[in-house]
């Protein structure tokens, strides 16, 4: 597969946001959520170039595509999220398209009462916003194109795949 962003490219990005993010929260404790399963590879990489102290937790969100219900529906899992109630809180998601994903977490997340609530991601899909929220942090806008790497996945797979990869058609065997 071709690379979009390179295992390089991506560092730099990342090195980028990082230094943001920790301009932006100097001096406070910062709780990071990811939304689980797409953000793991960038959390890993993002918190160890945090300048900050920093407690983790995830949401889950189970993706739309190919399901009949809408993100805006999603019901928070709270298991696995600290206590977030006073807190700076920054939702971390791999990439943000509609919007509609990290739109509605963001809302259900700002009912717990955090202190703030901002949120990161590392790639945006020009054109295809269909909500008024934007990230707060943004590591690279894309073309619209389907990606996979780096936590990003076709059907569960691809995730592991050190760079980021613009999916063309004959990039799966037995898919036009
Ligand atoms: P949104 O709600 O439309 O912004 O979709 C966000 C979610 O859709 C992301 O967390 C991804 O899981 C998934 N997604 C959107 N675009 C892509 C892509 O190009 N490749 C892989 N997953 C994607
Ligand atoms: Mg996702």
């Amino acid at each position: 597969m071709k690379p979009l962003l390179t295992e390089e490219q991506i560092r730099q990005g990342i090195g980028q946001l990082a230094g943001k993010i920790s301009a932006r929260y100097r001096g406070e404790t910062l709780i990071i959520v990811g939304i689980l399963t797409g953000s793991i590879v960038l959390l890993a990489d993002l918190i160890r170039r945090l300048d900050l102290p920093v407690r983790l937790g995830f949401a889950h969100a189970s993706s739309y595509r190919g399901t009949a219900r809408r993100p805006d529906e999603l019901r928070l899992d709270t298991k696995w999220l600290p206590e977030i109630a006073g807190s700076h809180v920054l939702l971390v998601d791999d990439i943000f398209d509609s919007g509609r994903t990290l739109s509605a977490i963001l809302g259900q997340l700002r009912t717990l009462e955090p202190r703030s609530l901002r949120s990161a991601v590392l790639l945006r899909k020009l054109g295809r916003q269909e909500v008024e929220t934007q990230p707060d942090f943004v590591g690279f806008d894309i073309p619209d194109v389907f990606v996979v790497g780096y936590g990003l996945d076709y059907n569960g797979l691809f995730r592991n795949l050190p760079y980021i990869a613009a999916m063309e058609s004959g990039d799966v065997e037995g898919e036009a």
